[in-house]
């Protein structure tokens, strides 16, 4: 068998391309995180990509195509999915529309709607094109991890995760963007953020001349709105800057090593440190590859020091949150009785 991951090259996207249109799945990157990718339009080949992840199957993916016309073979597309085409695709952000009553639904976990997004990598888009040429509409692609783990930003993350039973991987590099796309939906009356990312709310908001409600109850169901979401092996929690000595001293105590992704000078005593970028783009671009990295340290706690409260730091925090929230249940237990 060839190596895999596989340097994206004309003849492995060639290839990956032709995988595809035989019911294969092919890992590949995008600028967020690398995605998993099937066929959109064929059942058994969306099948795989849920077993494989080990996904619960009412949980949708989001189907990646080239442009807004080949959105439109899935979705009904409004003007407002059109302002913010325009404005943020190729890019990090999908787009939640009704689905076309001629599109699979499959596709979209048999939901009325369904999302979509252009992918902006180089990589991704080169497999689209070479995918259309066989006739295929768009690629099925959650993020290439288990279901409620990491989620991959290099190639060897898809092989870590999936081990022998990874398909093949593109391997174009690290992800820039690092964290999931943004999605909005814009299935209903009003346009709500179902999940931050790297486009803000306030770009979107500019982008479409009205407000973008908050996710709520009525929102259709999104695994990566789910709380235990996101989460490292080793349970992971949450530090103001000024609390990190004091925590780290409290788990040595304990006979706990602490591993630690902090901006501040604080946790010089950790057992395993990294640090995480005062910019927020540079921390979500280095946010999956610190936690894997810290997961891996043979720590019994990964603490990470709280992002500032401020909507730049959304998505981070968003994710951090998440996977703070998916750390095992008698950690969180412990954490509150010392609080
Ligand atoms: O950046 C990304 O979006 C990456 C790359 C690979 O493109 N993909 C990704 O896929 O994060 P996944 O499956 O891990 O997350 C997709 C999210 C899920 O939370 C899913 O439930 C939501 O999109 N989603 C997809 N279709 C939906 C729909 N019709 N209604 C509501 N949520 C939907
Ligand atoms: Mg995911």
């Amino acid at each position: 068998m060839s190596a895999n991951p596989r340097p994206a090259d004309a003849q492995a996207i060639a290839q990956a391309a032709q995988r595809l249109a035989a019911g294969e799945l092919v890992a590949f990157p995008t600028e967020t995180v690398y995605g998993l990718g099937a066929d959109a339009a064929n059942a058994r080949a969306v099948a795989e990509v849920y077993r494989l992840k080990g996904r619960p199957a009412d949980h949708p993916l989001i189907v990646h195509v080239l442009d807004a016309a080949q959105a439109a073979w899935w979705a009904h597309w409004p003007a407002r999915a059109q302002r913010l085409a325009d404005t943020f695709w190729p890019g990090p952000l999908t787009l939640i529309l009704l689905r076309r009553e001629t599109a699979p639904a499959f596709a979209c976990g048999g939901q009325a709607s369904i999302g979509l997004r252009a992918p902006s990598h180089p990589v991704a888009r080169a497999l689209l094109v070479a995918f259309a040429a066989h006739g295929g509409h768009g690629v099925a692609a959650p993020s290439a991890n288990r279901f409620g783990r990491v989620s991959p930003t290099r190639a060897a993350h898809v092989i870590d995760d999936l081990g022998d039973e990874a398909p093949m991987v593109l391997d174009g590099g690290p992800c820039d963007v690092g964290v999931e796309s943004t999605i909005v939906d814009l299935s209903r009356e009003r346009a709500v953020l179902l999940r931050p990312g790297g486009i803000t709310a306030a770009q979107l908001e500019a982008a479409l001349g009205e407000p973008l409600l908050a996710r709520d109850a009525q929102a259709p169901r999104a695994s990566g709105t789910l709380e235990a979401h996101y989460a490292p092996a080793t349970p992971i929690e949450l530090a103001d800057g000024d609390e990190i000595d004091r925590r780290i001293a409290v788990l040595h105590a304990r006979g706990e090593r602490v591993a630690l992704w902090a901006r501040s000078g604080a946790g010089a005593q950790a057992d395993a440190r990294l640090s995480m970028p005062a910019d927020p783009a540079d921390a979500a671009h280095a946010l999956y590859d610190a936690l894997r990295a810290l997961d891996r340290s043979g720590c019994a706690r990964i603490l990470v020091e709280r992002v500032p409260d401020d909507t730049a730091w959304h998505a981070v925090a968003d994710r951090l949150r998440r996977a703070a929230a998916g750390s095992s249940g008698a950690a969180g237990a412990q954490r509150a009785n010392e609080a």
